[in-house]
């Protein structure tokens, strides 16, 4: 069984980033900016951020960090939005989710110039996904991608089976595995709460993306053998033995579908490591131009 390992997979993406850098650096070049704002202080969105932002700095790239209070007023997050739309040095914008409840994220996302928009959360970006016309792919899904392009796992003709319809996840990951792309060709299934006979479902899979939030959801029982199993769980379990006093739990059981898959995502050290070298890679390609 093969273990898709994200340390190796990011490493690679963020060397050819580097060298981008590097080469821009030696002409004299202004280097991509990300920005990222974070509202309140999430313990979990802290670390998502601040790994951003630790990312950039090793790729070579520029980055700000806006901290709000968690009680901010809509008004004044989305008045900083149009304030980096304007920013010629500012090439990507990043609002982390999710958000203080009296904010409307919907509001927030399509404050966010299109062609800033890093996550590939905006509506005109997300249509331009579904259209298979040059966008932002959504962080995750496109670590995805190229974890899969890195392993170089076949997709074509395949039966994949994506359980969660998350906007940040789950249906941008469907639309990527059903398009005419080099890891894309499947037919693919979207599995929510509402799906009847979800092992049946699953155990018809090739390739099983667990997105749901849910720890130790896939048992091995649910994998055809042979599936190759990517696992996008990162939750918080508590754990009195661990330093931090949790663990980050995947929604795979990693020891049983160990049993049954031909490749898996470890958690952690999978999927969240290709998130930021997706993220990375969107920021370039906003600095280049869409
Ligand atoms: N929260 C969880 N995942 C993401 C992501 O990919 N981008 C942002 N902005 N927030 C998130």
């Amino acid at each position: 069984m093969l273990v898709l390992d994200g340390k190796i997979a990011a490493a690679a993406v963020k060397a050819t980033l580097l060298e981008q850098t590097q080469t821009l650096k030696a002409a004299g070049k202004r280097m991509p900016h990300l920005a990222a704002i974070l509202v309140g202080n999430n313990g979990a969105s802290e670390t998502y951020v601040a790994s951003k932002v630790k990312n950039c700095e090793e790729t070579g790239f520029g980055s700000s960090l806006y901290r709000l209070e968690a009680d901010v007023e809509e008004s004044v997050l989305l008045a900083k939005i149009a304030e980096l739309n304007k920013d010629p040095n500012c090439d990507g914008i990043l609002v982390q989710l999710p958000l203080p409840k009296h904010i409307k994220e919907s509001k927030v996302i399509e404050a966010i110039d299109p062609t800033k928009d890093v996550d590939g959360f905006h509506p005109v970006n997300v249509g331009r996904l579904v259209q298979g016309l040059n966008t932002f792919i959504p962080a995750t899904p496109y670590g995805i991608i190229l974890m899969l392009e890195h392993y170089n796992i076949e997709t074509k003709g395949k039966n994949a089976v994506v359980i969660g319809r998350s906007n940040i996840v789950g249906r941008p990951m469907s639309i990527l595995l059903s398009s005419n792309i080099a890891q894309g060709n499947c037919t693919v299934t979207i599995c929510h709460s509402h799906t009847k006979n979800l092992k049946e479902v699953c155990l018809g899979a090739d390739i099983i993306v667990a997105a749901l939030g849910v720890p130790n959801f896939l048992t091995g029982d649910m994998i055809k053998p042979g599936a190759v199993i990517i696992d996008v769980g990162i939750t918080r379990v508590e754990d009195t033995t661990a330093k931090k006093g949790f663990r980050i739990k995947g929604d795979v059981n990693y020891e049983e579908a160990c049993t049954k898959a031909s490749a898996i995502t470890p958690v952690p050290g999978g999927v969240g490591l290709m998130t930021i070298a997706g993220l990375l890679k969107n920021t370039m390609k906003a600095y280049q131009g869409l």
